[in-house]
């Protein structure tokens, strides 16, 4: 028996000892059956900017901590200003902290705002003791901290932005914020390839995390919530960026599809943004190449995809694109970084790579007054062609903008409905010589 409970000992090691002394000292936890638990609802803050808010799941939640991600330049300081101006005009308690601009550089952006914005308290401040303090005292109900990265504690080794520091800050922050019942937005800066840039530890302390997308010599941008506790992750939301702030786009669709060419190289991706389809065009451009390793040059697509796309074009359908340049843009400056964009690179880079039409395509288009293709689905290695999620959502935008013809995965219930990727240029090559077929 002895020997038995001291196998025990060895094989559990130091844990169980400290189990045994924890029992001593400390006294159980009664749990609760989940039905017992009182969830109270909580009143949201609405920040005005309906797209934000919808994002958000219907609001601030009192007492949050929300991460705003986003490359330089996209409108991170944009978008929390006018959020706090429209909860400052609604009488709501607001601070903006800023770590990286003067108060004079705030000014001149709020400007350019409307007049409630320059109602915001601000605080440009980079000692982390100061805001924390700060918070303390002024309690409130909205906060925005520009940006995590660039806030420094000095009882901390190592520069801001460093992971330390960062981590340090957002705990800090969280800890008055909660016992102040302030909500804190804390605005992160993304690397080149969209990553919140060190700390990604963030991601597990925060309540939601938002990324802002989009280039920032374009117009649009996309935001979407990768992280939510109080909402669903499925929700995005477009915007475009103004000379008098940024302006949400409820009908991006409607643009990107009224722009779409219909050339050879160009076709309308029916694309998802969260839970919500949109219409992109997509673009490709093949010259050929003077250079010993072509070009690939994306934009708004993941370079990695384009190259699985041309492998599978030169592979299985006879499309070989070694020695050209090859460019893929997706119009709008808008990112679409999903399975389902596979199809309309193959078919923009096809396009592209058979050129200029002949004069009887010519002809037989003007005929048609032929509509962009649209299309969608993912590509396999093998050349087949994969369902994606919301077929139907995707079909019935294409419809909603009349673009009768789409390519989509064997399945979907789309006129050109393709097992493989050959099948699916042939339906899309086909389409640009012969009218279309009745609805
Ligand atoms: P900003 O919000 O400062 O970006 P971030 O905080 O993410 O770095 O703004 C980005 C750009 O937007 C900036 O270059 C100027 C431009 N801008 C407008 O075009 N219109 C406007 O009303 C504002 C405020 C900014
Ligand atoms: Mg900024």
């Amino acid at each position: 028996m002895e020997e038995v409970a001291a196998q025990r000992g060895t094989a559990t090691g130091g844990a169980s000892r400290r189990g045994r002394a924890a029992t001593a000292t400390a006294t159980a936890a009664t749990p609760r059956r989940l039905g017992e638990v009182r969830a109270t609802a909580v009143d949201r803050l609405a920040t005005g900017i309906g797209e934000l808010d919808r994002v958000l799941g219907g609001g601030v939640v009192p007492g949050s901590l929300v991460l705003l991600g986003g490359s330089p330049g996209i409108g991170k300081s944009t978008l929390t200003t006018m959020a706090l101006a429209n909860l400052a005009g609604a009488g709501r308690r607001v601070l903006y902290v800023s770590a990286e601009e003067s108060a004079e550089q705030i000014r001149l952006r709020a400007e350019r705002l409307g007049p409630d914005a320059l109602r915001i308290p601000v605080v440009a401040e980079t000692d982390l003791e100061t805001v924390l303090a700060t918070l303390e005292r002024e309690a409130p109900e909205v906060c925005v901290v520009d940006s995590i990265q660039t806030l420094h504690s000095p009882s901390l080794s190592g520069a801001p932005g460093t992971v330390g520091q960062v981590r340090e800050a957002a705990g800090e922050l969280m800890r008055v914020a909660k016992a102040r019942g302030s909500a804190v937005l804390l605005v992160g800066h993304v690397t080149k390839d969209g990553a919140l840039a060190g700390p990604r530890v963030l991601e597990h302390l925060v309540d939601c995390v938002l990324q802002f997308e989009g280039e920032r010599e374009r117009t649009y941008r996309t935001l979407r919530a990768i992280k939510n506790r109080f909402g669903s992750t499925n929700d995005a939301a477009v915007f475009e960026m103004r000379g008098s702030g940024l302006v949400e786009v409820a009908d991006a669709s409607s643009r990107f599809v009224a722009e779409a060419t219909g050339a050879p190289g160009s076709v309308v991706l029916a694309a998802m943004e969260g839970s919500r389809p949109l219409l992109v065009e997509v673009q490709a451009l093949v010259s050929p190449s003077e250079l010993e390793q072509p070009r690939r040059v994306v934009s708004g697509i993941d370079r990695n995809r384009l190259a699985l796309v041309l492998a599978v074009l030169a592979r299985h359908g006879r499309i070989a694109l070694g020695s050209a340049d090859v460019f893929v843009n997706v119009v709008g400056g808008v990112r679409v970084d999903e399975p389902g964009a596979d199809l309309a690179v193959a078919l923009a880079v096809a396009g592209a790579a058979r050129g200029v039409r002949s004069r009887e395509e010519e002809r037989a288009s003007a005929l048609a007054a032929r509509a962009p293709i649209a299309c969608f689905g993912e590509i396999g290695l093998t050349g087949e062609l994969r369902s994606v999620a919301h077929a139907d959502r995707r079909l019935a935008e294409a419809r909603r903008f009349g673009l009768a013809h789409v390519v989509a995965p064997l399945g979907s219930g789309a006129s050109g409905d393709a097992a493989t990727v050959r099948q699916a240029l042939r339906f899309a090559g086909g389409a640009a010589a012969a009218p279309p077929r009745a609805a």
